[in-house]
């Protein structure tokens, strides 16, 4: 074939959302449970049901040939998968030739070894989750965590000249009251801050119900020290932007449940299973590992317009109000965030 055809290129599903934004969890593993996200004793996939590195990178080549602009690596912790730099430079070699960005989210706890790694391959941001400042609460929520070592990871990356964005999930009860101390230091150490709301995914052993914190109340208790202005530029993700009076940090508002993002959602998430999943509030998924090792590319082809179709409109989570069992089974540590 002389030419290639323009709709083989993008990507758009069923209700007419372009789809642009990958995100590849590429390990369910976590050297942390946070209490929100994982049970305390995890079952974790055995290896021969995980990709290989190499699988992932033939189906990001794939991806990003079909009009995948933005990819983020994600986990469980993309960083405990071993030889995770040989991949981030693999994905890396698309940038400026069909891939505008290349991000990661991680919790920090291994940046120290990688920092320079990442600044290397070409990526320029990275989201850390951090939901607490206190070494004791950091502990309690993560299980077990040690906060020095993200500290040093924060350090590492901003030396390496990576730009950082902190995720914080806002727990009633455990860290509320740090959300607004969190700004503050986000703001002292030239980092951006974005709050999310705890989303019903995977069993946990605890009651999400219990701990969920609606962010429109936090944004008001925000505004009551600080005026916040809606800024429009979006970073491809689910978060709202908005500039704080005095400060030069961003805060960015993630609201599953008191706000609907999916109208103009551009992502899907291919799992470590090589599962694809067309919003992270169904059950719906395409295996794209089957066909890969049976078939190879060609037959993994066929099946991205099987995932377009399956997109749904929405997702429908709930909590509260008689809401007891998870969205989903899945964890978002097998999804990625
Ligand atoms: N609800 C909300 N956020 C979650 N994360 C993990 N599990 C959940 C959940 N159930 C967060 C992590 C990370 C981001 C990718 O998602 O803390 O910052
Ligand atoms: Fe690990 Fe992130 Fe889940 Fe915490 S939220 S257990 S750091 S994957």
């Amino acid at each position: 074939m002389a030419m290639a055809e323009p709709s083989r290129t993008q990507m758009t599903d069923g209700l007419g959302r372009r789809i642009s934004y990958l995100r590849i969890s590429v390990t369910d593993r976590c050297d942390l449970r946070c209490r929100y996200c994982m049970a305390e004793k995890m079952q974790f996939l055995p290896k021969n049901q995980v990709l290989t590195l190499e699988e992932i990178a033939l189906l990001a080549d794939l991806f990003v040939a079909r009009g995948i602009n933005k990819i983020r690596l994600t986990g469980g912790e993309p960083l405990v998968r071993r030889d995770i730099g040989d991949l981030v430079r693999r994905i890396g070699r698309h940038l400026g030739n069909g891939l505008d960005e290349l991000t990661l989210t991680t919790n920090g706890t291994r940046l120290i070894n990688h920092a320079d790694m990442l600044a290397d391959a070409g990526v320029r941001r990275i989201n850390v989750s951090l939901d607490s400042l206190d070494p004791a609460r950091f502990a309690h929520i993560t299980r077990g965590g040690d906060i020095q070592a993200v500290f040093g990871g924060l350090k590492a990356a901003q030396a390496a000249g990576l730009a950082i964005k902190i995720n914080m999930v806002a727990l009633k009860g455990v860290n509320d009251g740090e959300i607004l101390p969190m700004l503050r230091w986000c703001d002292a150490e030239g980092l951006d801050l974005t709050l999310i709301e705890t989303m019903p995914l995977g069993e946990t052993g605890e009651d999400r119900t219990d701990h969920y914190l609606p962010l429109s109340q936090v944004a008001d208790d925000i505004r009551a020290h600080y005026a916040l202005t809606p800024v429009s530029d979006r970073t491809g993700g689910p978060a709202r932007y908005h500039s704080v009076a005095g400060m030069t940090a961003r805060l960015g508002l993630i609201t599953p449940l008191t706000n609907n993002f999916c109208a103009d959602c551009n992502r899907i998430r291919m799992t470590c299973e090589g599962k694809i999943f067309m919003c992270l509030g169904h059950e719906d998924h395409v295996d794209f590992k089957t066909a890969l090792r049976e078939g190879g590319l060609p037959a993994v082809e066929p099946l991205i317009d099987r995932a377009l179709r399956l997109k749904p409109a929405r997702h429908d989570f709930r909590i509260g109000a008689g809401e007891t069992a998870p969205a989903t089974r899945r964890h978002m540590s097998v999804t990625g965030g």
